[in-house]
Order: structure tokens, then sequence, then C-alpha cells
């Protein structure tokens, strides 16, 4: 299967899913949405196709939804994963990949959607904490899960504590994600993640 990763940052999400070398799974290409993201020195190293779509250079969000859309295309995939993508995506966008469109979060959603959501467990003093893989749908960091880890809130954690802790899951659980669909034991039906042949 054909998989095209959209990055706006450091891509170590990105990395985990092509390191996992998941039998099956192609990476086609790898999107940033800055010309300056870090993670794009690392598909380049291993030679995958990428490209910048740069949001500046676009009017709007339809503009450059339109144009992203056009990019990832071009590509063919089976399935789209966002890795550290952070703009918020028109539901024309979201419903063009729909079954097919993959998240990371950093929390237990519904749990802290949005931003620094370390900081807001922290706040709120949650003693688990954790990061879901979900697929998207337009309601933003809402759409239905596919996979969570959890790991405990220490006491002493400060937000770059507890974000490594939980980076450190979201590398394990979204290539596993991601060797689902790809195996074709994940999918959405009408509404709902099923993963077959997963112990009850
Ligand atoms: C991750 O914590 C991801 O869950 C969040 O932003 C961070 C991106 O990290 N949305 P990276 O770019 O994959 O290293």
């Amino acid at each position: 299967k054909k998989l095209v990763i959209l990055i706006s940052g450091r891509g170590s999400n990105m990395e985990a899913i092509i390191r996992a070398q998941i039998p099956g799974a192609e990476v086609s290409a790898v999107i940033a949405n800055r010309p300056d993201a870090e993670g794009l020195a690392f598909a380049v190293d291993q030679g995958i196709v990428t490209q910048v779509v740069d949001h500046k250079a676009y009017p709007s969000r339809e503009a450059f939804d339109a144009a992203l859309a056009d990019a990832i295309d071009a590509h063919r995939p089976d399935l789209v994963v966002l890795a550290g993508f952070m703009r918020v995506l028109t539901d024309a966008f979201v419903t063009r990949y729909a079954g097919r469109l993959l998240n990371i979060h950093p929390s237990l959603l519904p749990s802290f959607p949005g931003l620094h959501t370390h900081r807001k467990a922290l706040e709120a003093g949650v003693r688990v904490h954790g990061a879901t893989v979900h697929f998207v749908t337009p309601t933003l960091d809402c759409g239905p899960v596919v996979i969570q880890a959890a790991v405990p809130v220490l006491p002493g954690d400060d937000e770059a504590a507890l974000a490594r802790r939980v980076l450190e899951q979201e590398h394990r659980i979204y290539p596993q994600a991601v060797r689902w669909f790809v195996d074709g034991r994940l999918t959405l039906t009408d509404g709902r993640v099923l993963v077959q042949g997963e112990r009850a």
C-alpha cells in the first residue's frame, strides 16, 4: 500500500513509521507545509520524495488544502498519515480522504484536544496521560479512535518530561496503526473503527 506522510516540523513520528519498515508499505512521499520542516532531511536521506506545499503561499485555507490535495493525489496513496502536521484541514479535504486519513494526537482523547496537551494534563492534575491515533473527521481531534497508549504522570513532571514519555509511546502506536491499515485489518466502517483479528 502507498502512503503519503504529512509533517510540519521535527518529523519524529514520520521517522518511526519509516524505520518500522512495515511489510507492504511504501512511503511514496513526505510533504511538509513549511520549507524549514526539520523532518524533511531524514526523508531525503532515505531517498524518499519530498515536497513542500507552503501554506503561506496561498490566500485561503481552501486554496491551500486544494493545492495540498493535488500534491497528495499525484502519488495515488492508499493512506494519508498526518505526523505532527500542524494545520487545521477543511471539511472538504477531510471528506475527500474519509477512511484513509490518520492523525496522532498527544493526549488520551477525548481529553485535551487542541494544542498544549501536556500543559493541560499537568494543570488538570490527571495521573494518566498518553497518545491517540485516530481517523480524521471534520471536527478537530474528534475522529474515531484506532489505538491509544497511556503513560503515568509522575511527581515533578514538567511539560518536557511528560512530552518525552508520551512521544516514546507515539513512536510505538503510530507504526502499529499503519501496520494494521496496510494489512487490511483496520477499517472505518459506518463511522466506527474495526480492527480485524483483535482479541477480545
Ligand atoms: C507529536 O507529539 C504529535 O503527536 C503532535 O506534535 C508532535 C509532533 O512530533 N501532534 P513529530 O513532528 O512527529 O516529531
